[in-house]
């Protein structure tokens, strides 16, 4: 059976959660501000990073953008990253990632004082997630959670299964869909996995957090399930005219048709996404 499935809309989303923060920005008369570091030219880098300032200036934060070249050695990123610690006018901060090989993303992420991670990177905040305490969530699976939220796509008793074991969306989206308040039933499921087609099947919710574009195809699915697309991979497209456009995880032609909803790309996480970090900079500070 097919039949056209909800779409759910990041955009329409996060445009509504970006007039909200803005109207509480203007109430404070005050505006946070997020600083953002980017190492190098890498396409995927420079845009997000770019999406990531325009936000801040439609909501009403300021943002700072320091940037360093491929060659930028440790110590120098680990010292940018101690003056920004240590600036009041800075609530939150963030290191683009990837960095080049020769950093070490662990050194630098642990660098970061924990009350200005607001990309919930730190071991800090990942322990607090696991711990259900207060602390920054990455914005990915923040963003997700809240799309769920909004749509009003039931968790509880669901069985959710998550392809992708990444620190920063399937490991904490896991964590956070299984916690009592959410309430799914969570497989965590990655390369090493046997009878991934069949776990698929069985999910009330899957979500797609590989790499992989067009992985999750129809045959996967169950009918009436809602699929959530983490994937954001440029593929060349001659028709575009900058050569290529974002593609999922999900084979979206084919799966689409048996969902009872499901997120599209773009438009559907990655704004999502986006807002996890304003609402992050805006507690950052709030609470400082
Ligand atoms: N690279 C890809 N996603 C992210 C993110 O959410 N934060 C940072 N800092 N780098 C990324």
């Amino acid at each position: 059976m097919s039949h056209s499935p909800l779409i759910l809309d990041g955009n329409k989303l996060a445009a509504e959660i970006r007039s909200e923060l803005r109207e509480k920005v203007k109430q404070t008369g005050k505006s946070p501000c997020l600083a953002a570091i980017l190492v190098g030219n890498d396409g995927g880098s420079e845009s997000y990073v770019a999406h990531k300032m325009n936000d801040c200036a439609e909501v009403g934060f300021q943002s700072r953008l320091i940037r360093f070249p491929d060659s930028v050695s440790s110590q120098e990123l680990l010292q940018a990253i101690n003056n920004l610690n240590t600036d009041p006018n800075v609530d939150g901060f963030i290191v683009q990632l990837p960095l080049p090989p020769s950093i070490s993303n662990q050194s630098v992420i642990q660098a970061i004082a924990p009350q200005k991670d607001v990309d919930g990177f730190h071991p800090e905040n990942i322990g607090k997630l696991s711990l259900g305490l207060p602390g920054f969530v990455a914005a990915t699976p923040w963003g997700i959670m809240e799309l769920l939220r909004r749509y009003q796509i039931p968790l509880s008793g669901k069985h959710a299964v998550v392809v992708g074991r990444s620190n920063i969306v399937g490991s904490p989206l896991s964590v956070l869909m299984s916690r009592p308040g959410a309430d799914a039933t969570v497989t965590l499921t990655h390369s090493k996995t046997r009878n991934l087609k069949e776990l698929c099947q069985q999910a009330d919710i899957v979500v797609a957090a590989l790499g992989i574009p067009g992985f999750l195809t129809a045959d996967m699915v169950s009918e009436g399930a809602v699929v959530i697309d983490v994937g954001t991979t440029r593929v060349p497209d001659p028709s575009h005219p900058r050569g290529w456009r974002l593609k999922g995880d999900v084979d979206f032609e084919s799966v689409a048709p048996k969902c009872s909803a499901i997120t599209p790309v773009p438009g559907g996480v990655g704004p999502m996404t986006r807002i996890g970090l304003l609402m992050n900079t805006w507690r950052a500070f709030e609470t400082k």
